[in-house]
């Protein structure tokens, strides 16, 4: 492994280690003194041309914790805004001898075309509607802590799919460890690849899409990645027919589960309360976050320096 770019590229005995890995880092993230020296001397730049608050500060808070030493840039403070294209960026970064780059950006693919030009490990923190393989670590890891296994285990993603590099993500990783994947959410954001490729049923009704699933994993309407498309009449009617509040939790089963990546839209795609429920693992995800990026970090830097 020398990039992480997608859960595409992963067999199922490296998603394995890297969940492994990251939960021995949990019990660093337990101690009074946050703070290990296994990165001491390297480099990583975070790279953020779209914005984010969970992935980009626990991606800085993964290397600290290791001592590695972090910069960051983002779309409108970097020279990108004077014309400088994408390419000639990182090789500039790079060329301050940064040892890992960390991506987002609007475009699918751009951390696939950075990581051709570079001889350092790049990390997909997430490319247009693409992949966030990250965040479908972190997902597995919280599955995996609450349940135990992914085997028998019924895992249901419920909305904007068609614009969701998290449920590309997500669906890929779970399918890859032996979970029972299903998508539901207006018909116009399901796209017939996620089962014909990926495995996952497309189930329309939501009560029925719940009645099984040990774990509902809801999505918001990715607004930025729509444009004028009228994929559905109005907000209001999305969350009536597709949003997840108590009436509709009601048809899952009482032990069942609540994630969401972030951020949410409270009483669009989920009902407040639930969101801050016993139900929900949100914040657990988030807390994994850090722990999964500390054990992709160690792992992609070892291995190539
Ligand atoms: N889940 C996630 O990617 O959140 P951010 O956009 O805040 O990083």
């Amino acid at each position: 492994m020398k990039h992480l770019l997608g859960m595409r590229f992963l067999e199922r005995e490296e998603i394995e280690a890297i969940l492994d890995q990251a939960e021995a880092f949990k019990e660093i993230l337990e101690r009074p003194i946050k703070k290990v020296p296994t990165l001491r001397g390297k480099s990583v730049a975070n790279l953020f041309f779209e914005p984010s608050t969970r992935t980009k500060l626990s991606f800085e808070m993964a290397a600290k914790r290791l001592s590695a030493d972090t910069v960051g840039i983002s779309k409108t403070t970097s020279s990108v805004v004077k014309g400088e294209d994408l390419i000639d960026t990182v090789k500039n970064i790079k060329a301050m001898k940064t040892d890992c780059f960390v991506i987002r950006h609007a475009s699918s693919g751009a951390p696939h075309m950075i990581a051709r030009h570079l001889d350092c490990p790049v990390i997909n923190a997430g490319d247009g509607t693409n992949e966030h393989p990250t965040q479908a670590l972190l997902d597995c890891l919280t599955i995996k802590e609450r349940f135990g296994d992914f085997k028998g285990l019924n895992v249901v993603v419920v909305g904007d799919i068609l614009h969701s590099r998290v449920a590309r993500s997500d669906l890929m990783a779970l399918t890859k460890l032996g979970a029972t994947c299903s998508v539901s959410g207006p018909a116009t954001m399901l796209p017939p690849y996620v089962e014909e490729v990926l495995g996952a049923k497309r189930i329309y009704d939501i009560k029925e899409a719940v009645r099984e699933a040990d774990c509902i994993i809801c999505l918001r309407i990715q607004r930025e990645r729509l444009g004028d498309l009228p994929l559905f009449p109005s907000v209001r009617e999305y969350a009536s027919f597709f949003g997840i509040f108590p009436e509709v939790l009601e048809y899952a089963p009482p032990e069942s589960v609540i994630m969401h990546p972030g951020p949410i839209n409270r009483g669009v795609e989920l009902d407040p309360g639930l969101a801050d429920s016993d139900r929900s693992l949100i914040l657990d995800q988030v807390t994994n976050g850090v722990a999964v990026r500390m054990a992709v970090l160690v792992m992609l830097l070892a291995q190539n320096n």
